[in-house]
């Protein structure tokens, strides 16, 4: 299983004082150099953490993989295939969340995600899907030929009681399953922590995680790159055992 770092929140300091600091090309320096297999970073049409310019940078001095996740905005497609990352991520995007809420819908926008895919994979890229973990979605995804999806884990990742999770937990996992055989490269990420990572790790069809704002977070406290190598040690050392995700 695979680690990919989302350093967005390292630019969402920064901006909160339109400052250099902290830099968040030093930050995906400092992931890699921990073991991650991924710098993942999100441009959004608002530009309210990485910028056009970071990921220029990042272009040139992320050695691993860049992972861009992007919405199929016109103008930020035209960046993309401009700057080409190793792999991009279409995720949806609306102005007013806090966060990517919810996968991208496939299946009511099937044409322009299929010609966004096309011009990606055209121009070399992994290209990779944000869904939701529903059959409806999944199916879709496969049908306009794209390689990979990752498999939104949000609504996992704030259930409110364990029978939630439970469902959740199926629901991903049976949703990983029909991935797989549909012949697609299953990820999954969003709201994944140090302690939830371990339910997701019991699906063992899962081959990339990508998580950020935990690591991110985790990293005030006891720096970056123990921060990230502490995620890489949980998921390198587990082993699956309970039944919580049967
Ligand atoms: N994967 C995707 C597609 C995302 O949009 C995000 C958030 O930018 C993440 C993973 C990481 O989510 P989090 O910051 O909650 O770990």
């Amino acid at each position: 299983m695979k680690l990919g770092v989302n350093i967005d929140h390292v630019a969402t300091l920064r901006q909160a004082r339109r400052a250099k600091a902290p830099d968040p090309i030093k930050a995906a320096r400092i992931c890699e150099e921990a073991g991650c297999d991924s710098i993942v970073c999100h441009l959004r049409e608002d530009r309210r953490h990485i910028n056009e310019g970071d990921l220029r940078l990042l272009r040139k001095t992320v050695k691993s993989k860049l992972n861009l996740e992007m919405a199929c905005a016109e103008e930020i497609v035209k960046i993309a295939l401009e700057v080409l990352p190793d792999q991009a991520t279409l995720v949806p995007e609306r102005r007013e969340e806090i966060t990517t809420e919810g996968g991208l819908d496939v299946l009511n926008n099937r044409k322009r995600v299929a010609e966004v895919v096309e011009r990606l994979q055209d121009a070399g890229m992994i290209v990779s899907l944000f869904i939701d973990p529903q059959e409806s979605q999944i199916r879709s995804a496969s049908e306009i030929k794209v390689k990979c999806i990752e498999l939104h884990t949000g609504k996992f990742a704030n259930a409110s009681s364990a029978e939630e999770v439970k469902k959740e937990l199926r629901q991903l996992k049976t949703g990983a399953q029909l991935g797989l055989k549909l012949g697609l490269e299953v990820f999954a990420g969003h709201g994944l922590d140090y302690d939830n990572v371990k339910d997701i790790l019991q699906i063992n069809k899962i081959q990339e995680l990508n998580i950020g704002h935990s690591i991110i977070s985790r990293s005030i406290f006891v720096g970056l790159d123990k921060a990230v190598s502490e995620m890489i040690h949980i998921i390198k050392t587990f082993r699956p055992c309970s039944i919580k995700a049967q």
